[in-house]
């Protein structure tokens, strides 16, 4: 969707600058054309040659680098349809939201009349300083489009917000903003993590889903345009609806209220099959009997019952299968009569649970099966819902 597109992308002095050479490469791969302005302080994070290596052009850094009788500045302005600034240092945003134009990356900003994207990243305490946040909100209501920072593990050591956002999700920005006609605003519901089955109050049942994959296949869908809910049983901060839920009956509960207005779900979530029956409300004492014996109960079949009330759905299961992968997997498509369902083998400990990875086959229920290879969760995602739009 971005080929012949020009992209500007403007690098000012953050730790997160050595990423942008892989969201270059990103555009690159989609054949967009690439020029790379820098502020003078980003030259101490990354280097000229590999920008330039990168974008296959040259890199602007200097103001008054005046070639041909051409002004670089406006040069740029003529020629990129849209500009992105990431990292946007605190420093670049302040100077930016008061017109301030010192150097060829922000007089190239000061000039640009086509779309621009900001993406900061820096460190919490300067995120949440007022000041710097008085000035994001300036640029947003002035139609500059911000990425907000994630929460996370920063450069400096600390825990909080202020990490660049994920290259997919800028590349997905820009194109959306290049390409609005394209998306669809399509909802879809995405179930992530393992459920807790209470025995009493200090002690549960679960397994040991990590959520990665739902939570992978939402980000990708929320940077794809879709209206995107996240019924997950981990805790997570997002820029799309998330509901964090514990049981399978809270799980259920969740989804039916969103259920009727969605057009994807994608059940991704591991659901218990059992809860305890008459899980305890005091903490159980320990007795003199060697044994005791819980007795389990079964829980709803909540894809099984999605299935039998869909109208417009197109509703996708996961099934995790530590032997007969394919024969098993068969078996629950017919059975749930879900429209694809996605196996995982979990007998690998090298791919699924709690890995950054993971290998699937896709089964429709028209009998087409694909193979994915393994893959970072992320890229398994864009795949997955690859197959269900088509
Ligand atoms: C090691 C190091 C890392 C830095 N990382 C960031 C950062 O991630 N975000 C930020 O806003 N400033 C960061 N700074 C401070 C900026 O480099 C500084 O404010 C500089 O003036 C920004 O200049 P520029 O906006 O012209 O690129 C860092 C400084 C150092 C020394």
């Amino acid at each position: 969707m971005l080929k012949d597109k020009n992209i500007l992308i403007g690098i000012t002095g953050g730790i997160a600058a050595y990423k942008i050479c892989e969201l270059i490469r990103m555009y690159k791969r989609a054949e967009a054309n690439v020029k790379v302005v820098c502020t003078q302080n980003a030259m101490n994070f990354v280097t000229k040659t590999t920008l330039q290596s990168l974008s296959q052009n040259d890199v602007g850094i200097e103001h008054f680098n005046i070639d041909d009788f051409k002004i670089e500045h406006i040069a740029y302005t003529d020629w990129a349809d849209i500009m992105v600034v990431a990292p946007a240092s605190a420093n670049t945003i302040s100077k930016i939201a008061n017109g301030i134009a010192d150097n060829l990356l922000t007089s190239t900003v000061c000039a640009f009349r086509k779309p621009i994207i900001i993406v900061p990243a820096m460190n919490t305490g300067m995120w949440e300083n007022p000041i710097i946040q008085e000035n994001v909100e300036k640029l947003k209501k002035l139609n500059y489009t911000i990425i907000d920072p994630e929460t996370g593990f920063l450069a400096c050591g600390a825990n909080g917000k202020g990490r660049l956002c994920d290259n997919d999700l800028i590349f997905d920005t820009t194109d959306k903003i290049l390409n609005p006609k394209l998306k669809k605003k399509s909802k879809i519901i995405i179930t992530a993590g393992g459920t807790i089955e209470d025995i009493d109050p200090v002690r549960y049942i679960s397994n040991y889903s990590s959520g990665k994959m739902g939570l992978a296949i939402a980000d990708c869908a929320y940077n794809q345009g879709f209206e995107v809910v996240l019924i997950t049983t981990k805790e997570v901060e997002k820029p799309y609806k998330t509901i964090q839920v514990k049981s399978a009956l809270d799980m259920q509960q969740a989804i039916d209220k969103e259920f009727k207005t969605a057009n994807y779900i994608v059940m991704a979530a591991a659901v218990a099959d059992y809860k305890v029956k008459n899980k305890s409300t005091q903490k159980l004492k320990k007795t003199s009997a060697d044994e005791i014996t819980l007795t389990l109960t079964k829980n709803p079949d909540i894809l099984k019952n999605l299935c039998n009330k869909k109208t417009k759905q197109t509703i996708v299961g996961f099934c995790a299968e530590s032997e007969n992968l394919e024969k098993n997997a068969l078996q629950k498509i017919k059975n749930k009569g879900c429209d694809y369902l996605v196996a995982n083998d979990i007998s690998r400990n090298d791919i699924g649970f709690n890995s950054d990875y993971n290998e699937v086959m896709i089964f429709s229920k028209n009998g087409n099966v694909k193979k994915l290879q393994k893959a970072k969760k992320t890229e398994i995602a864009k795949s997955i819902l690859d197959t269900i739009l088509k």
